[in-house]
């Protein structure tokens, strides 16, 4: 069953960063966008680059690897040279909790 599991306070990160959370054994990058919270496996689908470490610009993160560009509300690809998404989690803010649902 799914559940969610806290990973982060909402001060823990500032409008464009990313963080790099680990859930039951799932490297997950958790990105806050303006006020809101998303969360895409940390594995970029081209060669496995930490998308954590990624560059965030508005809703978009670029691979720090070769330059994937994904969306970070869904984990769709916008621009080569992964060839298909990365997995999105439904993220959850709790009070000040953040919670992610593994
Ligand atoms: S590993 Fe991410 S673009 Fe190559």
């Amino acid at each position: 069953m799914p559940k969610f599991m806290k990973v982060a306070t909402t001060d823990e990160l500032e409008d464009q960063q990313a963080k790099l959370v680990e859930v039951e054994g799932q490297k997950i990058a958790l990105f806050r966008v303006g006020e809101a919270f998303y969360a895409l496996s940390d594995t970029c689908t081209h060669r496995g680059g930490p998308l954590s470490e990624g560059t965030v610009e508005g809703a978009e993160v670029t691979c720090p690897w070769h330059g994937a560009r994904f969306d970070i509300k869904s984990g769709a690809v916008l621009g080569p040279p992964a060839g298909r998404e990365v997995r999105s989690y439904s993220v959850r803010v709790a009070g000040a909790d953040v919670e992610i649902e593994v």
